[in-house]
C-alpha cells in the first residue's frame, strides 16, 4: 500500500505533532462526553487520594487516545508510563513495569488488545487487587509468591474493543469511547495548531481542511502541514479557503476527504460489480488491497459517511456513494432486489 496524506497511523513525519498535543483537559477540543466524564472521575479520585479507576479508551486511530492519556495523567498529577501490547512481550516485562510504578502512577498500553494471553493473566491480579503472582524456580520446588505493588491506574487504549477479551474489559471501572470530531471541533483543532506552528490562516481555509480531514485530528494537523507547503511555495501569504481547496485538490483529497485508494474502491464496485452487493474479498481482489485493509482502513470511514453500507449478502454503495461519484443511482426497483434478494 503506497503511504497515504489521509493515512491515520502515525508516521516519522508527524514528529513535529508532539507539541501540538494538548497537555491538559481544557486545551483537549471536542469529545465533550468523555472529557465530562473523566474530570469527575480524576476530581473524585483526587478528593479520596486514591488511584484513579482503570480507564479504557477506544475508537478509530488518530482521534486522541494517546493524547488524552496523557492529559490524565497530568491531571492526576502523576507520572505517565506508556507502553504497548506488543511491546510486552513476556510475563516477566509486564512485571518489571508494574514493580516499578510509583502510587497512583498512570501505566499505559497502547494497542491493549494485543496482549499476549499469559501476560493479560498477570494483568488480572495486578488490577484487580494490586498484586502479582510469580512462579519461583522449576518443577517440585517450585512455588508461587504474591507480590504487593503500587495502586496505580491502567489506561487501556485499541481500536478494536471487539477484539478485547471478556475478563479484560470486565476490570475496567471506565469505558470511554471516541467518536469521529464535527467539522466545527476539527476547525478548532485546526486554528489552535496553525496558532502554534504560526501558520497564517483564516477561518474559511481551516474550514475546508476540516471537511476534509474524516472527523479525525491527526489527519487535520497533517493536511494542514501540507496546505502550508503548498502556500509557501506559492507564495501566498494566509492560508484561504481557495488556497486549501487547490492544495487539497492537487493532494487528491476530495470534497468528503477521500482519496484516490477510496474513490477507487467506490468505482470498483459501481461500475464492475453494479453497486454490489459484493463480498470484502472480491473487492479486495478487485482493487489489489487485502481483506484486512480495506476493512481496517478505507470502508470505517465510508461507512461512517454513509457511502456504502453492509448487508447479509456483500457491501452494497448507497445513493450518496453514487451521488458523490457522480454516477446516477440504479431504479428503485434494482436497489430493492439488491438489499433484500428480491428476484422477479
Ligand atoms: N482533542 C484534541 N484536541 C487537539 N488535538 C488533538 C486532539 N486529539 C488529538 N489531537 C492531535 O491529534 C494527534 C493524534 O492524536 P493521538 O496520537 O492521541 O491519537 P490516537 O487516538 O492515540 O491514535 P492511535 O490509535 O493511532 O494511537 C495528536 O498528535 C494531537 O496533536
Ligand atoms: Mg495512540
Amino acid at each position: 500500500m503506497d503511504e497515504r496524506i489521509i493515512a491515520t497511523d502515525e508516521q516519522s513525519a508527524d514528529d513535529w505533532q508532539y507539541s501540538l498535543r494538548p497537555r491538559r483537559l481544557v486545551e483537549y477540543i471536542g469529545q465533550d462526553k468523555a472529557k465530562k466524564n473523566l474530570s469527575v472521575f480524576v476530581k473524585a479520585a483526587m478528593s479520596r487520594r486514591e488511584a484513579l479507576d482503570h480507564v479504557l479508551l477506544y475508537g478509530p486511530p488518530g482521534l486522541g487516545k494517546t493524547t488524552l492519556a496523557g492529559i490524565i495523567a497530568n491531571e492526576l498529577g502523576v507520572n505517565f508510563r506508556p507502553t504497548s501490547g506488543p511491546a510486552i512481550e513476556r510475563s516477566g516485562d509486564l512485571a518489571a513495569l508494574l514493580t516499578n510504578l510509583q502510587e497512583r502512577d498512570v501505566l499505559f498500553i497502547d494497542e491493549i488488545h494485543r496482549l499476549s494471553r499469559q501476560v493479560e493473566e498477570i494483568l488480572y491480579s495486578a488490577m484487580e487487587d494490586f498484586a502479582l503472582d510469580i512462579i519461583i524456580g522449576k518443577g517440585p520446588s517450585a512455588r508461587s509468591i504474591r507480590l504487593d505493588i503500587a495502586p496505580f491506574t491502567l489506561i487501556g487504549a485499541t481500536t478494536k474493543a471487539g477484539a478485547l477479551s471478556p475478563p479484560l474489559r470486565d476490570r475496567f471501572g471506565v469505558i470511554s469511547r471516541l467518536e469521529y470530531y464535527s467539522v466545527d471541533a476539527l476547525v478548532e483543532i485546526i486554528t489552535r495548531a496553525a496558532q502554534i506552528l504560526k501558520i497564517p490562516i483564516d477561518v474559511k481555509g481551516a474550514e475546508e481542511i476540516g471537511r476534509r480531514s474524516r472527523g479525525t485530528p491527526r489527519i487535520a494537523n497533517r493536511l494542514l502541514k501540507r496546505v502550508r507547503d503548498f502556500a509557501e511555495v506559492e507564495g501566498v501569504k494566509e492560508i484561504s479557503e481557495d488556497v486549501a481547496n487547490r492544495a487539497l485538490q492537487a493532494l487528491e483529497v476530495d470534497s468528503a476527504g477521500l482519496d484516490h485508494t477510496d474513490r477507487r474502491m467506490l468505482d470498483a464496485m459501481i461500475k464492475k460489480f453494479r453497486g454490489g452487493p459484493v463480498g470484502l474479498e472480491t473487492i479486495a481482489a478487485s482493487i489489489s488491497e487485502t481483506r484486512e485493509t480495506i476493512e481496517d482502513i478505507y470502508e470505517p470511514y465510508l461507512l461512517q459517511l454513509g457511502f456504502i453500507m453492509r448487508t447479509p449478502r456483500g457491501r452494497v454503495v448507497t445513493e450518496a456513494g453514487y451521488n458523490h461519484m457522480g454516477v446516477i443511482y440504479p431504479s428503485a426497483q434494482n436497489v430493492e432486489q439488491k438489499l433484500f434478494g428480491f428476484e422477479e
